[in-house]
């Protein structure tokens, strides 16, 4: 069918606060849209819709969860003139959409893929090939010097999840590298905050109350790696006073009525200790830890080190937090007869306990 190859990939449905962000790329120039039950909802800015092959609807979470479903829809404009543009449909496609509910589910974790799709695919596939939430932990791609680069992410979260269930989005550093990185905040989902787009977010999905965070780059922003292209001190200062501001506001975040499970999401495990030039934030994220604390965090998930272990909770020489914190991403790991894995990660919660384990293989650890 011509929509299937109009359409780059199935949709990804990032969770955002208790909406979503649905993101779909297409071969063509057009206008996107989803319905539900007939309402059209749109990526309307100024009275204007967004003419380009990437698609970013924000759609009320009450309205998709009590539908359970959503309608792509396309609209191919190859020639948009200032008069008579004419747009030809191109894509209408129904997707079944399962939001987490009750108190149990199974969340997989894709990070430092590197630009990688078989081999993570193939170890989401070795461990049943199914999960109820997707985390996208960064390091997706290798950087953000192509619009091609961007589509890992939603080849990924098609093969695993076929825009039918929710996905968890969270920037790694090397995301932000490259020609296109400036554009990456049309590609991935972020919370508007003060007349700006933020990576840095807590999001509600049943029992599970979510929080993501984003250290941007790994090195100080003086460092001749970034020659003066990035300005991540300004941004962490705003992620710090957002992190405060969601304790002020507990009663509606990670106290709200039924709760049950916190977790934060985050590339860089900012309870990691490094040295220079890695250092950079370390103080910050001394603080962050503290009021992670005060949130009463159960869980902290990261990749970025490119290995699989954990962080019990206070461990010497960290920063001291009473959460754990699992690291679960090493791209290309060899067997003993040549061929090469992908490893992952799980969290499952089950009866009020938190299971997290490396993917395919690995240690499980409960919380
Ligand atoms: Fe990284």
């Amino acid at each position: 069918m011509e929509e299937n190859s109009v359409l780059r990939f199935d949709p990804s449905v990032f969770v955002v606060g208790r909406d979503y962000q649905i993101i779909f790329l297409t071969t063509t120039m057009g206008i996107g849209w989803i319905e539900i039950d007939g309402e059209r909802f749109t990526d309307e800015e100024c009275g204007l819709l967004m003419y380009d092959t990437v698609h970013k609807i924000p759609v009320p979470g009450d309205k998709l969860n009590a539908a359970g479903h959503y309608t792509v829809v396309f609209v191919e404009y190859l020639d948009k003139k200032p008069y008579y543009p004419e747009g030809v449909e191109k894509v209408r496609k129904t997707y079944n959409f399962y939001p987490l509910t009750g108190d149990d589910f199974r969340l997989f974790q894709f990070a430092d893929t590197h630009a990688q799709t078989a081999l993570p695919i193939e170890t989401f596939n070795m461990v049943g090939g199914t999960c109820d939430i997707l985390l996208l932990n960064g390091d997706i791609n290798e950087w953000s010097d192509k619009i091609e680069h961007f589509y890992t992410s939603y080849e990924l979260a098609a093969n695993a999840v076929h825009g039918e269930r929710p996905v968890i989005g969270s920037r790694g550093n090397h995301d932000t590298r490259g020609h296109k990185a400036q554009l990456l905040p049309n590609y991935i989902p972020t919370a508007f905050r003060d007349g700006r787009r933020e990576t840095f977010y807590s999001f509600r999905q049943g029992a599970l109350w979510g929080l993501i965070l984003d250290c941007g780059e790994d090195k100080y922003d003086h460092n001749i790696e970034y020659g003066g292209t990035i300005f991540f001190d300004a941004f962490r200062k705003r992620e710090t006073e957002y992190l405060e501001s969601l304790i002020a506001n507990k009663e509606n975040e990670y106290a709200a009525d039924g709760v049950k499970y916190k977790i934060a999401f985050c590339h860089v495990p900012i309870t990691e200790k490094f040295g220079h030039p890695f250092d950079v934030a370390s103080d910050i994220y001394e603080y962050w830890t503290k009021l992670l604390n005060e949130m009463g965090i159960d869980l902290l998930v990261c990749g970025h080190m490119h290995r699989a272990y954990c962080i019990p909770p206070h461990t010497a020489g960290k920063c001291d937090a009473d959460f754990p914190t699992m690291v679960m991403s090493i791209p290309n790991v060899k067997r003993e007869d040549g061929s090469k894995y992908y490893v992952g990660g799980i969290v499952d919660a089950k009866d009020g306990k938190l299971i997290a384990a490396p993917a395919p293989y690995g240690e499980p650890f409960t919380f």
